[in-house]
């Protein structure tokens, strides 16, 4: 394959980021490369309305299997791919499952951003023609935070197994970009959420209840700590803010937040009461969804973002909930009337 002006190569695509990444991607008229794993059942339902009749010549959504674990299958890929453009999405990317399984999460969301850098680089250095890279960054590598609103500039204080891998995998970004003059950016993302979030974070596990429980479909919902605080966005306005950043002449690295800061508590009762229900009659506290290390505040200072690359979210806190809640209603009526007809619930997500 030769080098086209607008090719890139995305893993995580079958991820929520990684679903609205591909959609803004193929408008801006890329052709578009993701990285699935193999699975025993179907896991493209967040990119199944992007792909068009696999036979059609005008499809430019390709996905190709591999895993953030197999270094020499991902440079094969790229080198056959030649993308001008790479994303850098996938991870092992649950905070608490991260105190579980913490070499895995190591493995992936660490070590596979240097998998992921050393084939571009590789690739780069072998056919001369620039490659640009996105790293994932997270708020989470702010951790337990030392200044606030964190910038560009806060000292990391990883709490998590997953923060730690993501402290690794933005400083050997850095690295890359230092050692090998590489077009590589990080945006540090504060949480960003969607009607297709995955159902163990806890906005869409709210809102995902918050519609069963108005169906009638669930009693409770059972959450941990109720006065965490986030800064929450809308991840359509986020990954605009990805694709932003390698139009640069220069990498950089950029925070990308709202500004403002809300508890699960607070999320909770915008959502509850978008249904007109009292969050305080179905929220249980369990123990179980307590994390050994919190993170209990973030709050992002984008002025970086906002000044340099002219980026600004459009979706504020109430629209996420509302939009979340209105979605997952639907959903929750679907299942219901699939329920009520004997009819097992297919569900997309
Ligand atoms: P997500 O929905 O959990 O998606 C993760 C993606 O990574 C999925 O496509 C998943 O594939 C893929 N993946 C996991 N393990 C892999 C492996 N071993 N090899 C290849 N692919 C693998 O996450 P997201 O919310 O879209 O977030 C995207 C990225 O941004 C992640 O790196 C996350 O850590 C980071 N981030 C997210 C936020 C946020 O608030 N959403 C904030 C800051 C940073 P499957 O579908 O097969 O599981
Ligand atoms: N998941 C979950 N489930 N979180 C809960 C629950 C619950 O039942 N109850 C309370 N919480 C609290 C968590 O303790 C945390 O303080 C907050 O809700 C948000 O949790 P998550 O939605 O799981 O997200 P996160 O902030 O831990 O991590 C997300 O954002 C990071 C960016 O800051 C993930 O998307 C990471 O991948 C991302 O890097």
């Amino acid at each position: 394959m030769s080098t086209i002006a607008k090719r890139a190569f995305v893993t995580g695509i079958t991820g929520q980021d990684g679903s609205y990444l591909a959609e803004l991607l193929l408008g801006k008229g890329y052709e578009v490369h993701g990285l699935i794993r193999r699975a025993s059942s179907p896991n493209t339902a967040r990119i199944d309305h992007l792909q068009s009749d696999p036979h059609d010549a005008r499809s430019r959504l390709f996905l190709h299997y591999g895993d953030l674990t197999d270094g020499s299958g991902l440079a094969k890929l790229i080198q056959a791919i030649q993308p001008s453009e790479v994303y850098n999405l996938a991870a092992q990317s649950h905070v608490k499952v991260s105190f579980d399984q913490p070499i895995y999460t190591s493995d992936i969301t660490g070590l596979g951003t240097a998998r992921m850098l050393q084939a571009v680089r590789e690739t780069q250095e072998h056919s001369g023609q620039p490659i640009r890279f996105y790293q994932a960054s997270s708020s989470e590598m702010f951790g337990k935070v030392v200044e606030s609103p964190q910038t560009e500039s806060t000292p990391f204080y990883p709490r998590s197994p997953y923060a730690v891998a993501k402290v690794y995998a933005h400083c050997i970004t850095v690295n890359y970009r230092e050692s090998y003059n590489l077009h590589a950016s990080c945006g540090i993302l504060f949480n960003h959420e969607s009607p297709r979030r995955g159902d163990t974070f806890v906005t869409r596990k709210i809102s995902r209840a918050v519609g069963r429980i108005k169906v009638g479909l669930q009693d409770k919902l059972y959450l941990g700590n109720l006065d965490s605080k986030r800064d929450w966005g809308f991840a359509g306005d986020y990954v605009e803010a990805m694709w932003l950043m390698l139009q640069q002449e220069r990498p950089d690295d950029y925070v990308v937040a709202t500004g403002v800061t809300h508890s699960v508590r607070e999320f909770c009762e915008r959502c509850f009461s978008r249904v007109n229900l009292d969050y305080r009659d179905f929220v249980e506290i369990d123990p179980r969804y307590l994390r050994p290390a919190s993170v209990d505040y973030l709050l992002g200072d984008a002025s970086k973002v906002r000044t340099t690359l002219g980026w600004k979210p459009r979706v504020s806190f109430e629209g996420l909930a509302d939009m979340m809640v209105d979605s997952d209603l639907e959903l929750a009526q679907q299942e219901k009337s699939a329920r009520d007809a004997g009819h097992e619930y297919v569900g997309h997500y």
